[in-house]
């Protein structure tokens, strides 16, 4: 852990140079008072040394133990006695380093807002939904930092929610009707809706965002009944839930490998939860990695359901495709986005370890299934035309074009398809803006650095993080001059922009974004923001490569 838990000032020295060190004295100014409680936070400071308030590991929900397990989230409407906001809240059960702070205690919110002087009226408010594939990840300011964006006048929240099965376990019945990760995401919304005026936020004035989880959960909350006026903007970054196939009403069969995994009987729902309330969080926090069906994959374990009617409130009552298609969704102004090679690394994995290349060559039509995350429909068909779309009928080899058509493979079948049937279809039926990028920028860090030179070879699945959020834990600090900072200055002047208008498009101000205009995508022209170290317009995001996935899973747009 790269952050030091409760010292004051988060300063990192590496020769950045420009930290302000915020004076001891001014510790006592991050307080804030709302309808719900008082709260006491630290004083932090920019990358380009502005001070901010910061507000840590506020307990949004309920404590979701014991009898609370496995059940949707009580917000929390009142504190007793002044919060103390000052140290970062754990990281939800998941698989992570010893010595991590992880505990089941985990449905937290920080705030991070600029100090009090230089908030002159109600300023728009960022809320952050972390990705990780619903079992992973965390809102903490290690992995999701206000480093950079609150060089912005903005109020940034940044959440946690449940992960793996203590989130997302569903039996089909009224045991575990699921969802629950999604659930606790709106109670955050709804606490943000409460609080953070109180922060300086407005609280009419919200922009969602997320990164592949996040992503794919920012656009269910346009669908969800629960989620209606809680946000008026939104960003998605790789990934969404309308994919090849549509979403299902449970997911018992995880249930069941959850409780085998655990020792727990599998014999009927109520065994399978009675059992699960017994064990540890760490038990099942720690059992992710045996959901693997082949290497690590499939990268895709839980997901979003559509729920049933049990008279419980409902994330979920209809599939995302139909609710687009009929308008049933409460539209706003949206970025989408992708990168331009997500998983492209996952090919590696695969290649570069011959007893698996071997597997997926003798066995490409029990494992591709997996791999590529395939429904069953039509899957003999699907895993051979996918084979000769992208291998071109060979066997995978330790070879650069192997490498090339199987990381295409991995970065569309995982995320790339997902979101352009989003954007296509958003920009089709929404009623509101769509704005399409694709993220093409290399600097001098990537979440996929080749072993050997140490060096980034890509825009990876996450990459686009790296220049909207501190992520300490993983990557020292971006400095203010370099080509790295200056990606930083201009994605943060669209997340602005967008907070701000509800569009992304500068207005005159901003010389970092000088000579951008980015244009909405419509159904007849196509047209997206390549952000890569000049801005440009392209058309067309990757289509002939999604030209075999919209034969194989065919919807009408
Ligand atoms: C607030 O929490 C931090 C970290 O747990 C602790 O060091 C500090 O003493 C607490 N402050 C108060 C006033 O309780
Ligand atoms: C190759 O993958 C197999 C199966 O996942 C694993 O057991 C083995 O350790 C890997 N070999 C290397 C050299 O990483
Ligand atoms: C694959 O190729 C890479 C780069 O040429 C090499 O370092 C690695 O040892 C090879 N791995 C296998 C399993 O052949
Ligand atoms: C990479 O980091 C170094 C050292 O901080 C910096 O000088 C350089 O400009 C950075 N490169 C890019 C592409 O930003």
């Amino acid at each position: 852990m790269l952050l030091v838990l409760g010292v004051v000032l988060a300063v990192i020295g590496q020769g950045l140079g420009g930290y302000v060190q915020a004076k001891n004295e001014a510790r006592d100014e991050a307080s804030a008072v709302t309808p719900s409680g008082q709260f006491k936070g630290i004083m932090d400071v920019t990358r380009r040394g502005r001070q901010f308030e910061s507000y840590r590991g506020i307990r949004y929900a309920e404590p979701p133990v014991g009898n609370l397990m496995f059940q949707p989230p009580k917000l929390m409407v009142k504190y007793d006695g002044v919060v103390n906001a000052t140290a970062e809240g754990p990281y939800c059960p998941q698989p992570t380093e010893p010595g991590t702070y992880v505990d089941e205690d985990c449905l937290t919110i920080n705030v991070h807002t600029p100090v009090k002087s230089a908030r002159s009226k109600p300023l728009p408010v960022i809320v952050y939904m972390h990705s990780g594939g619903f079992y992973a990840g965390s809102g903490r300011s290690d992995i999701a930092g206000p480093h950079y964006l609150l060089d912005r006048d903005v109020v940034l929240a940044t959440i946690n929610y449940r992960l793996g099965s203590l989130g997302f376990l569903s039996t089909g019945d009224e045991l575990a009707p699921g969802n629950n990760g999604f659930k606790d995401q709106v109670a955050a919304l709804r606490w943000v809706r409460d609080n953070i005026a109180g922060f300086g936020g407005d609280p009419h004035s919200v922009t969602i965002t997320g990164c592949s989880a996040g992503a794919s959960s920012v656009m269910l909350h346009m669908i969800s009944p629960m989620s209606e006026g809680l946000f008026h903007r939104a960003i998605s970054m790789s990934w969404s839930p309308v994919d090849k196939a549509p979403l299902r009403s449970d997911m018992n069969d995880l249930a069941v490998k959850q409780a085998r995994l655990l020792n727990c009987p599998t014999d009927s729902s109520k065994a399978i939860i009675d059992c699960l309330k017994t064990k540890s969080w760490k038990e099942l926090g720690d059992s992710l990695d045996s959901f693997a069906e082949f290497a690590y994959d499939p990268i895709g374990i839980w997901l979003p359901i559509i729920e049933k009617d049990f008279g419980q409130e409902r994330f979920l009552t209809m599939q995302p495709l139909d609710a687009i298609k009929e308008g049933k969704i409460h539209a706003v102004p949206y970025i989408i986005s992708q990168t331009k090679d997500e998983f492209f690394w996952k090919a590696y994995t695969i290649l570069e370890n011959s007893t698996l290349t071997n597997q997926m060559n003798e066995e490409w039509d029990r494992v591709a299934p997996i791999a590529f995350m395939l429904p069953t429909t039509n899957r003999n068909n699907a895993v051979r035309q996918l084979k000769q779309a992208y291998l071109h009928d060979k066997p995978l080899t330790n070879s650069t074009e192997s490498a090339d058509g199987l990381g295409k493979l991995y970065g569309d079948s995982v995320i790339g398809f997902s979101v352009h049937r989003l954007a296509n279809l958003m920009s089709r039926h929404s009623g509101q803006p769509v704005w399409y990028a694709e993220f093409d920028y290399t600097g001098n860090h990537s979440h996929y650095e080749n072993p050997v030179t140490k060096k980034p070879t890509g825009a990876a699945h996450h990459d686009d993080l790296i220049y909207i959020f501190s992520l300490r834990a993983v990557f020292p600090d971006i400095g203010r001059d370099g080509p790295d900072a200056e990606m930083v200055d201009r994605m943060t002047a669209l997340w602005y922009n967008m907070a701000r208008y509800g569009d992304p498009n500068p207005r005159g101000d901003q010389p970092e974004l000088k000579g951008v205009h980015w244009p909405r995508m419509t159904p007849q022209k196509r047209t997206y923001l390549s952000l890569d170290k000049t801005f440009s317009l392209r058309e067309n995001l990757k289509e002939d490569r999604f030209q075999v996935w919209e034969k194989l899973y065919p919807i009408s747009y």
